[in-house]
């Protein structure tokens, strides 16, 4: 039986959730491996319409287990919350668990997210400021406080300690700001553990027995290829890696344990934050994208900033990830278009290059080499079917193909579970 892993394909936002979402019905575990509440993984189905930051998509299904791998950085504030906000919702959270070896999200790293992005000025990353860079730094500084500290409250007081005296003279000297009180997060954190106590686990154990009894495993990934920290656009990255590489590692599974990865890649390109887009369209096709699109981030509400496919990035991404499969979102909102531009090399300093170059001073100066092909111009939100989408649709899905390198598994045209060309099943 499968493991699955799924991966953003592009600057995230590719609509990993609602793949999730949607595979999850065979599944009999669901792991989200990286990333923290950075992530705004969209999921549409019949309990309501939800905006997950922690808790896996596959949570909807009762006789699926969800486990948050070791991989991902935990606001326990906002994990707990959105347990609650599922549990409203009457979605059990009971199969849900946390593995011990997650580090937590501090109120000094959230604070100083904002502290560093405010000293950078124009250079500023454009951070969700959820404390991404300094937990994960802390975690490589061994300097991390993880879930299953919670759960031995001395030895979390003593690591506290120890840890909060180095963040407040940072805190206090570097930023001028106020140190944070040793007591008051103590309390804070201690509630949270009580709290989410029952949840923590060495889940390492339950994942290797599902992987022995060949259960369908699913790991979801979080963010996109090009915002991973060695082979994205650095330093406009985020802090842990988004590729299929990153999914073992932030799950606890051997690469050779994973038999399929999808490649989530939108039929058009967006990108939140600072950094280089070299298909960026910053006229009306843009707006329309945007507008048509909602493209507007889960989590920070910010505009997303769109642009045309871009091939090249494409194929870096399944250079790195190595996809078995493809899986296409979003293509009904090209339903409008009159031409569709598929970006095949780039022009920089005089040369064509048909690669991803590793500086953003060089890919800022890229200019996208553009292929151009017929639109539709016909809504496709109802079809469900390959061999129904108009001509013009199926030729941009073979041509990405070609281009990407890889076969494309699953279509989506529009947001709900249902709205899914199964070109090439998965399961
Ligand atoms: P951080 O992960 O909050 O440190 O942000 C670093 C960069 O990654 C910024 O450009 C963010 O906009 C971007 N980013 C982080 N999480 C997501 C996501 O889930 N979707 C899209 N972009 C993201």
């Amino acid at each position: 039986m499968p493991v699955i892993a799924v991966i953003g394909a592009q600057w995230g936002d590719e609509g990993k959730g609602r793949v999730i979402d949607m595979l999850a019905e065979k599944a009999k575990v669901v792991i989200r491996c990286t990333g923290g509440d950075n992530a705004g993984h969209t999921v549409i189905n019949p309990y309501g319409k939800f905006g997950l930051r922690l808790v896996p998509s596959g949570i909807f299904y009762p006789e699926a287990t969800c486990i948050i791998g070791n991989g991902v950085a935990i606001n326990p504030a906002v994990l707990i919350e959105e347990i609650e906000m599922l549990n409203q919702h009457g979605v059990d959270t009971s199969n849900m668990f946390i593995s011990d070896r997650a580090n937590l999200i501090m109120p000094y790293h959230t604070l100083l997210d904002g502290l560093e992005e405010d000293s950078k000025g124009g250079k500023a990353i454009g951070t969700t400021r959820k404390g991404i860079g300094p937990v994960f730094s802390d975690k490589t500084a061994r300097l991390g406080i993880r879930a299953g500290d919670l759960l031995d409250k001395a030895t979390f007081l003593e690591r506290l300690r120890f840890v909060l005296d180095q963040k407040n003279v940072i805190l206090t000297k570097v930023y001028g700001a106020s140190p944070l009180s040793l007591d008051e997060i103590y309390q804070q954190y201690c509630r949270y553990g009580e709290r989410l106590a029952a949840h923590i686990k060495d889940t390492t154990v339950m994942i290797d027995e599902a992987l022995n009894r060949e259960d369908v495993v699913l790991l979801e990934g979080a963010q996109g290829t090009l915002l991973d920290p060695d082979f994205g656009t650095y330093p406009y990255t985020t802090s842990s890696s988004p590729l299929a590489a990153g999914s073992c590692l932030g799950a606890g599974i051997g690469p050779t344990r994973i038999s399929r990865v999808l490649g989530v890649f939108k039929a058009y390109c967006s990108r939140v934050g600072t950094g280089p887009m070299p298909t960026e369209l910053m006229d009306e096709t843009g707006d329309l994208i945007r507008e048509r699109g909602h493209e507007y981030g889960t989590v920070t509400g910010r505009p997303r900033r769109c642009g045309w496919f871009d091939a090249v990035a494409a194929r870096f991404s399944n250079r790195i990830n190595s996809f078995t499969g493809v899986v296409v979102t979003r293509l009904d909102i090209l339903d409008t278009m009159p031409k569709l531009k598929i970006c095949v090399g780039y022009k920089v300093d005089g040369k064509t290059i048909d690669y991803f170059p590793s500086s953003v001073a060089v890919l800022d100066r890229c200019e996208p080499i553009y292929e151009e092909l017929p639109g539709w111009q016909t809504p496709i939100t109802h079809i469900r079917e390959y061999e129904q989408l108009p001509p013009q649709a199926r030729q941009y899905i073979t041509r990405l193909e070609e281009l990407i390198s890889c076969p494309v598994n699953l279509v989506c045209v529009g947001p709900e579970r249902k709205q899914t060309i199964h070109k090439m099943p998965v399961l």
